[in-house]
């Protein structure tokens, strides 16, 4: 494995020792000493055209975990802003010695397009591009799933997992549909039609359009942002409306089986996709996503930069 770009990429063989690669690297980051030597000396550079938090600094916090040198070059304050294409920005990194480029763009296939180029030698880790993948992020949900409610299996097979809201513009909806599928999961898209891409009907999915039909028989309920940012039609009539149809509230919480649980990427819309006393809730593990991050990050670096699963078990 060279790059990470598309969970379609990934066997589940590989998914799977991503994840207890994971499980080892959190076990040692436990630990008083966080930092691991393993890759001191590499560069990782951070490319993030596209506003973000916890993804930016979860893969810098899991490079530096590992003892990478680390390059944070973000849209703003740099020539990416006064329109420097992707192929000169590739070109300096690669002058840089870049081991690996973390990027997040706006453009859906940007991170294929550096990985397919003879701009640079390195690997390249998709962050989130367009409304199409978000690898990563799938990979810390998978994770988070599987600790909660896996009961020592491998996989995430049978489980139950609701994904309600903004699917149209969700990068990581198309993520987690394919890992959660290929993991063993069954999921079901809640959302209005309005918001559900053209051709999800071939999606491994069943789709419905009633939340409350759906809320009490699943084991996860990962609540999507609505993208405002990308919306330049009207998707629905008002913030209310959708937040009574489509919004996870203490009401709907309750009638949900008790060992379930509440996910969000981040960052939330609190009052219009969840309540904010739901995010809040004991059943929320929303803030423990963000720490599972750096576990499976630090996991996808070591897998793409040391060449090898971590073995189980070991020191
Ligand atoms: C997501 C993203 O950027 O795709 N956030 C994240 O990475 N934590 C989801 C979102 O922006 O709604």
């Amino acid at each position: 494995m060279r790059h990470l770009l598309s969970i379609a990429d990934l066997s589940k063989t590989e998914a799977i020792s991503i994840l207890d690669t994971a499980v080892e690297l959190a076990r040692i980051s436990d630990g008083t000493v966080k930092k691991l030597p393993t890759l001191r000396g590499r560069t990782i550079v951070n490319l993030f055209a596209e506003d973000s938090t916890r993804t930016r600094i979860s893969f810098e916090a899991a490079a530096k975990r590992l003892s990478a040198d680390v390059i944070n070059f973000s849209a703003k304050g740099s020539s990416l802003s006064k329109g420097e294409s992707l192929k000169d920005t590739a070109l300096t990194l690669q002058a840089m010695g870049a081991d690996a480029v973390v990027i997040r763009h706006g453009a859906s296939g940007a991170p294929q397009r550096l990985a397919d180029s003879e701009w640079m030698q390195g690997s390249v880790i998709n962050a989130g591009d367009g409304t199409h993948e978000h690898p990563s992020q799938a990979l810390l949900d998978a994770f988070t799933i599987r600790k909660h409610l896996g009961k020592g299996a491998p996989d995430l097979h049978g489980i139950k997992v609701a994904i309600v809201g903004d699917v149209l513009h969700s990068r990581v909806a198309r993520s987690n549909v394919l890992l959660l599928n290929l993991l063993g999961a069954k999921v079901t898209l809640v959302a209005p039609p309005t918001l559900l891409p053209v051709g999800v009907d071939s999606w491994p999915v069943n789709i419905s359009y009633n939340f409350d039909e759906v809320v009490a028989s699943v084991d996860v309920v990962m609540m999507l942002r609505v993208q405002q940012e990308r919306m330049t039609d009207l998707f629905f009539p008002n913030a209310r409306e959708y937040s009574r149809y489509f919004g996870l509230n203490a009401d709907r919480l309750s009638t949900m089986s008790p060992t379930s649980i509440v996910m969000h990427p981040g960052p939330m819309n609190r009052g219009l996709e969840i309540s904010a006393d739901v995010a809040d809730s004991a059943r929320s593990v929303i803030v423990e996503q963000v720490a599972n991050g750096v576990s499976v990050r630090m996991a996808i670096l070591y897998v793409l930069l040391a060449g090898q699963p971590l073995e189980v078990g070991g020191k």
